[in-house]
């Protein structure tokens, strides 16, 4: 087992990577706030993993809520669910509530864990690689809303992040791909070593070879460790983590949630940041062919659905958490690992990105 750590002063936690970890009591205790446990999990992982969870809390008061798979219910109705659990079992504040799934069950359960009684604590047990290796560090909770994505949530950290590594041998091929484009990003926005490093190892990733798959989430984990500790608020910096998301929620959006997953959407969004920087001069074109072929070796698309047109996607931009006094900024990137935050971007180049959907 590997442990990081989220430096955060007294809200520091660890994150564990490892095999074997979601069964473990020892891995939950120290971080427990009281005697009750409400595990947050949907009809997808639940029957997979939830007993085996369950039997770690032997001897504490645990109750389960099971919600619908999938990110359009990732929604202020479904959310409620896990108040009329928390509320009908009588927690108090001294509840734990256990994130037990993706991304979205982890920003779903975080979010709840941010409002019940004002504040309650809570344990992130990602079993997808995007949550592994992004959505569950960090403490960006939410939901999302029909005219925006994730528009609703609060910041609120876990206690610790348990990655257990075998919940990844259940889990689809598509969704392994979609959690290689947030490891990619680090790369792009950060780390050259590592992109580097995922231009050797794509077919041992796809393979899901265990060591591969250790390293690129330990790595992934450590970059973003970094960022969230120096700007956990995202007053500037932390902004880079979203390298391509401006575009990519766009076309979430755009084209209905669930219908492109997050990590592909995500995809395409940072081949068009990389198209736009390539256009403004920032990123040569070598720079801009390595970044689509990762992309695409990753199995991702590296162009947005052609359903949306430019006037559509800059709609749909425009309800973004970067807009600042009604300007549009994004994250482009001025080299391989080196992203930067702006709002000077000329409207002729955009639109010229989006109209050949990156594929100039
Ligand atoms: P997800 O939570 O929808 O999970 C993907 C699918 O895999 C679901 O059908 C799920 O039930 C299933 N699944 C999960 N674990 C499994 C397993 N071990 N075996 C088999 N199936 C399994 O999607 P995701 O990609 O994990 O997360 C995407 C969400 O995360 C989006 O809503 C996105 O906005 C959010 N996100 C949040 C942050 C953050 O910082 N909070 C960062 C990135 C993404
Ligand atoms: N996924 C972006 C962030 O955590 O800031």
């Amino acid at each position: 087992m590997r442990t990081l750590e989220v430096d955060l002063g007294e809200r520091s936690y660890p994150i564990f990577i490892g095999p074997r970890l979601i069964g473990d009591p020892a891995r939950y205790r120290p971080y427990l706030a009281g005697t009750q446990v409400l595990i947050v999990t949907n009809e997808t992982v639940g029957p997979l993993y939830l007993e085996t969870v369950t039997h770690a809390f032997a001897g504490y008061r645990v109750e389960s809520v099971v919600l619908p798979d999938g990110e359009r219910y990732k929604t202020l109705e479904v959310w409620n669910q896990i108040f009329d659990a928390l509320l009908s079992h009588r927690f108090g504040r001294d509840g734990t509530l256990i994130a037990l799934g993706g991304g979205v069950v982890g920003d779903m359960a975080g979010f709840a864990a941010a409002c019940y009684q004002r504040g309650v604590a809570f344990i992130q047990v990602p079993t997808t690689l995007l949550a592994q290796v992004d959505s569950s560090v960090g403490g960006k909770t939410g939901v999302n809303h029909r005219l925006g994505k994730n528009m609703i949530g609060a910041f609120h950290q876990p206690r610790a992040v348990i990655a257990d590594t075998d919940t990844l041998r259940t889990l689809p091929d598509r969704e392994l791909s979609a959690g290689l484009a947030e490891v990619i990003k680090y790369g792009l926005i950060q780390d050259p070593e590592f992109f580097d490093w995922l231009e050797q190892h794509m077919t041992e990733l796809l393979a899901r070879d265990t060591e591969a798959l250790t390293y690129a989430i330990e790595r992934s984990c450590r970059d973003k460790a970094e960022v969230v500790a120096a700007d956990e608020r995202e007053g500037g910096r932390r902004a880079i983590l979203n390298l391509g998301h401006t575009f990519g929620h766009a076309i979430e959006t755009g084209v209905g949630y669930g219908s492109w997953l997050h990590g592909e959407a995500v995809a395409a969004g940072m081949c068009l940041a990389a198209e736009l920087s390539h256009r403004l001069g920032w990123l040569d074109a070598e720079a801009l062919v390595r970044a689509r072929r990762l992309v695409a070796a990753a199995r991702l698309p590296v162009t947005p659905p052609a359903e949306i047109d430019p006037s559509r996607f800059l709609e749909l931009m425009a309800v973004d958490k970067k807009v600042q006094a009604g300007r549009l900024r994004l994250v482009l990137l001025r080299g391989i690992g080196h992203a930067v935050v702006t709002a000077d971007i000329p409207a002729d180049a955009l639109w010229a990105t989006l109209e050949e959907r990156g594929g100039a």
